[in-house]
């Protein structure tokens, strides 16, 4: 992966532009099990993150690995079906780096989905957490370095990481189609490990409602490209020593399967708003 900077933004750009006249509006980034939205893209397209130059490839299974520009309920969105993650071995700025190829596309607002670990006990597995705030535990930033001022400032506020006004345009739907959702803290842990029980009464007893492994780069380099961020978590499991069991992965995509009703619905209906 080579430095990032515009010209390598540009390039990757350029590459999809030349596969697609649209100009997407709406960024999505879905989390493990939550790719099902890539099936309802209407006259998509999708190119393999290997195509797209200065593209890093997602190593997960359960994440894929394509990029996909077509509309949703009418809006021009591009999508990233599987992310890049720190556990991988990327800087923060390479797994944020998809996210300056978006605004580059002309797109103006993002939303980020995920797979979480309940911190919070009143929550269940399957229930949607409205990221209100999060906390980066992961201790790396992806604007560390030399601050290109044509990307954004030196020090980004960070006073409202997830629109205000999108989080309650979420609320609102999920009230009127009778969908039960939660609004809580994110805590981005660098991982691959899950959480120990010591870790997780840590977390909470800092504010965390929710914790994982993604977003918090997506989010912090989305804010400084000035884009307007909503955030979904899909609660996979109870995170480590609440319940008296192991967690794995499978878990985690098995209960995200039991959402994607709920997450579609609401995915669909917020889109036109974003
Ligand atoms: N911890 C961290 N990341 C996760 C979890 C968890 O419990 N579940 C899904 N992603």
């Amino acid at each position: 992966m080579t430095m990032i900077n515009q010209t390598v933004i540009r390039e990757a750009a350029a590459y999809i532009q030349g596969k697609t006249g649209l100009k997407p509006e709406v960024g999505l980034i879905l989390g493990s099990g939550l790719g099902v939205l890539a099936d309802l893209i209407q006259d998509g397209i999708s190119i393999p993150y290997q195509d797209i130059p200065h593209f890093p490839v997602s190593t997960v299974e359960g994440h894929d690995g394509e990029l996909l520009l077509g509309t949703i309920e009418g809006r021009a969105v591009v999508m990233m079906k599987g992310r890049f993650h720190m556990y991988e071995g990327y800087g923060p700025e390479v797994t944020a780096f998809p996210v300056r190829v978006m605004k580059e596309l002309g797109v103006q607002s993002l939303l980020v989905t995920n797979a979480a670990g309940g911190v919070n006990t009143s929550y269940k597995p399957g229930d949607l957490m409205v990221i209100s705030d999060h906390i980066n535990l992961t201790g790396r930033n992806p604007l560390i370095g030399p601050n290109d001022s044509a990307l954004g400032v030196r020090f980004p506020d960070m006073s409202e990481g997830y629109s205000r006004r999108l989080r309650q345009t979420l609320k609102t739907i999920a009230a009127a189609k009778g969908i039960e959702v939660q609004e809580g803290v994110y805590a981005g842990m660098l991982g691959p490990s899950y959480e120990t029980p010591a870790e997780i009464r840590m977390l909470r007893t800092l504010g965390a409602d929710a914790v994982g492994m993604s977003t918090v780069s997506e989010t912090i380099v989305a804010r400084h490209a000035g884009l307007e961020v909503l955030g979904i978590s899909c609660i996979s499991n109870m995170a480590a020593g609440i319940l008296d069991q192991p967690l794995s992965h499978d878990e985690v995509m098995e209960t995200t399967d039991l959402a994607r009703d709920k997450f579609l619905s609401l995915v669909l209906a917020v889109i036109p708003q974003m």
